[in-house]
C-alpha cells in the first residue's frame, strides 16, 4: 500500500493532478440524460448515487477484468477509475444541483486552468471568491478520516468483492445518505422552547426539541433558599396517543430454527447482505441500503462470479472443443490459476465443503438434463477442479460454491444471456437481505463502526519505523 501511494505522488504532483483531473472530467452522455430524467422528489444522494453507479460504463478496472488482467494489476485499474470518477463528480454533483434549484440550466464547462473545487464551485453557479475558498476547506475536511465510518467502509466492503470503484463508491454514497450519518447535516432545525432565563449556568436554557413550538413554558418562583428557578414545560402538541386510535395486532414469534430458515442461504456476512446491512445501520432507507448490497453481488468474487463462471467455461469450450479429456482441463485450469486469475465458481469466504446449493443444482441436473453438453463439462469440472486447488496449496476451500451451477441450468432452459443472470440473484437475494435488514430495525442495532487503524498503528503492525 505504501509503494503504491508513493509511486501515485511521484506521478501526481499538485498542478498536473489539477490538469489531469480536469483532462479527465468528461461525463457519458447517458448520465447526464438519465440525470436530466429524473424526478425532481427524488432525493439528490439517490441521484447522485445512481449517476455513479451508471459511469461503470467508463470503468477500465472491469473490462480489465473481464480480459483476464493479472491480479498483481489491479491497483493500477483501480487507481485510474479512482482518478476518472473523482474527476467527473463536480459535475455531476452540479447538474443535481441545478436540476433540482436552477430550473435545469446546465453548468458551464469545466475551466481546465482552474481547480476542482473552483469549477465544481462554479458549476454549482456561484462566482463569489470566498465561497469557493470555503468550498476549498469543505472538500478537504469531509474527506475520509479513518476508514471505519459507514461511507468510507461500505465502499471498501463493496470494493471487497472486486467490484468496481464506481459500484463500491456509489455503494458508500447510498450509505452517506443515512440521517445517522451524512444526512444528519440535513436534520431539522432545533427549536429552543424555555425562553426564560434560569440561573447563571442556564443549562435548562439549553434544552431543544425537533418539533416547533413544541412546550409552553413559564417560569416559577423557586423553592426556599434555591438559587434554582423553576419552569413549568407543558406540552402544546397532543401526544399520538391521544389523537390516534390504538390498533391492536397479532406478531408470531419465530423459533430459533424459524430465524435460521428466514436468513436463508447468505447468513448476513457475504458482502451483498453486510453491505445491505451496513448501509441500512446509519438508518439509510431499504431501497438505498439494498442498492448498496447490489453494488457488492455485481462483484465477481461474488455474484458475479455465476456470470465469470459460464464466460470462464465458454472460453475452455473455444479453446478445447466439445469432448475434453481431464489432462486437457488440468491444463486451462494451471493456465488460469497462471494467469493471476481466480477459478471461478470454486471457493468460498467461510464453506469449507461442497456448497449445498451446489449440490442441489446439481441434483436437479441429475434428475432433468442428464444429458446436456456443458452439465457434463460442469460435472467434470468437479472431479478435476477441487485437486488441482488442493494442489496449489492456496484456496481454503477447494470445492465447488453455488455460482458454479445455476448458468448452466439457466443456459438448457433457453435464458442465455449470461450478462443477466446476477440480476436474477438480485431478486432473490432481497428475500433474505431485506428480511433481515427488517430484523436489524427491530432489534435497535446500532450505527455499525469495525475498527480502524491510523498509519502510525499500520506501520506498527507490519513492524515498520
Ligand atoms: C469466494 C472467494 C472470493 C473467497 O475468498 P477468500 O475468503 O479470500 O478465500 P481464501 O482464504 O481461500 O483465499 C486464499 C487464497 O486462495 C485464492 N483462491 C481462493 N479461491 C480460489 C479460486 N477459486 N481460484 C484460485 N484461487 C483461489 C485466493 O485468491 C487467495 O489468494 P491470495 O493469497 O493470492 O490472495 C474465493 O474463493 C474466490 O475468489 N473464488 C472464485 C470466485 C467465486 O466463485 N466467487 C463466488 C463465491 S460464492
Amino acid at each position: 500500500m505504501c509503494a503504491c501511494s508513493s509511486a501515485i505522488s511521484v506521478l501526481s504532483p499538485r498542478q498536473s493532478r489539477l490538469e489531469e483531473w480536469n483532462e479527465r472530467a468528461e461525463i457519458p452522455n447517458h448520465v447526464i440524460t438519465m440525470l436530466n430524467n429524473f424526478p425532481s422528489k427524488l432525493h439528490p444522494m439517490s441521484q447522485f448515487s445512481a449517476a455513479i453507479a451508471a459511469m461503470n460504463s467508463e470503468s477500465k478496472f472491469a473490462k480489465a477484468y473481464a480480459e483476464g488482467v493479472h491480479k498483481s494489476k489491479y491497483w493500477e485499474l483501480c487507481y485510474e477509475d479512482s482518478m476518472d470518477l473523482i474527476a467527473k463528480l463536480p459535475t455531476v454533483a452540479a447538474i443535481i444541483y441545478r436540476n433540482l434549484y436552477r430550473e435545469g440550466n446546465p453548468p458551464d464547462p469545466i475551466d481546465k486552468k482552474k481547480d476542482w473545487s473552483w469549477n465544481y464551485t462554479s458549476m454549482l453557479g456561484f462566482d463569489n471568491p470566498q465561497f469557493v475558498e470555503l468550498m476549498r476547506l469543505y472538500l478537504t475536511i469531509h474527506t475520509d478520516h479513518e476508514g471505519g465510518n459507514v461511507s468510507a467502509h461500505a465502499t471498501h466492503l463493496v470494493g471487497s468483492a472486486l467490484s468496481d470503484p464506481y459500484l463500491s463508491f456509489s455503494a458508500g454514497m447510498n450509505g452517506l445518505a443515512g440521517p445517522l450519518h451524512g444526512l444528519a447535516n440535513q436534520l431539522p432545525h432545533y427549536h429552543q422552547y424555555v425562553t426564560c432565563p434560569t440561573r447563571n449556568e442556564r443549562t435548562i436554557d439549553l434544552a431543544y426539541s425537533n418539533v416547533a413550538e413544541a412546550y409552553k413554558c413559564s417560569p416559577l418562583p423557586p423553592l426556599g433558599d434555591s438559587d434554582h428557578n423553576i419552569i413549568s414545560l407543558m406540552p402544546k402538541y397532543r401526544p399520538i396517543l391521544k389523537t390516534r386510535k390504538p390498533i391492536s395486532q397479532q406478531h408470531r414469534v419465530l423459533t430459533p430454527d424459524g430465524i435460521e430458515r428466514l436468513q436463508g442461504d447468505h447468513e448476513g456476512g457475504n458482502v451483498s447482505a453486510h453491505a445491505t446491512h451496513l448501509v441500512g445501520s446509519a438508518l439509510s432507507d431499504p431501497y438505498l441500503s439494498f442498492s448498496a448490497g447490489m453494488n457488492g453481488l455485481a462483484g465477481p468474487l461474488h455474484g458475479l462470479a455465476n456470470q465469470e463462471v459460464l464466460v470462464w467455461t465458454t472460453k475452455l469450450q473455444e479453446a478445447l472443443g466439445g469432448e475434453v479429456t481431464d489432462d486437457q482441463l488440468r491444463d486451462f485450469i494451471w493456465n488460469t490459476l497462471k494467469s493471476g486469475q481466480v477459478v471461478p465458481g470454486y471457493g468460498h469466504a467461510v464453506l469449507r465443503k461442497t456448497d449445498p446449493r451446489y449440490m442441489c443444482q446439481r441434483e436437479f441436473a441429475l434428475k432433468h438434463l442428464p444429458n446436456d453438453p456443458l452439465f457434463k463439462l460442469v460435472a467434470q469440472l468437479y472431479k478435476v477442479v477441487p485437486d488441482i486447488l488442493i494442489e496449489q496449496g492456496k484456496a481454503k476451500n477447494p470445492w465447488p460454491n453455488v455460482d458454479a451451477h445455476s448458468g448452466v441450468l439457466l443456459q438448457y432452459y433457453g435464458l442465455t444471456e449470461m450478462n443477466y443472470y446476477t440480476v436474477m440473484f438480485g431478486v432473490s437475494r432481497a428475500l433474505g437481505v431485506l428480511a433481515s435488514l427488517v430484523w436489524d430495525r427491530a432489534l435497535g442495532l446500532p450505527i455499525e463502526r469495525p475498527k480502524s487503524f491510523d498509519t502510525p498503528s499500520l506501520k506498527k503492525l507490519v513492524g515498520a519505523s
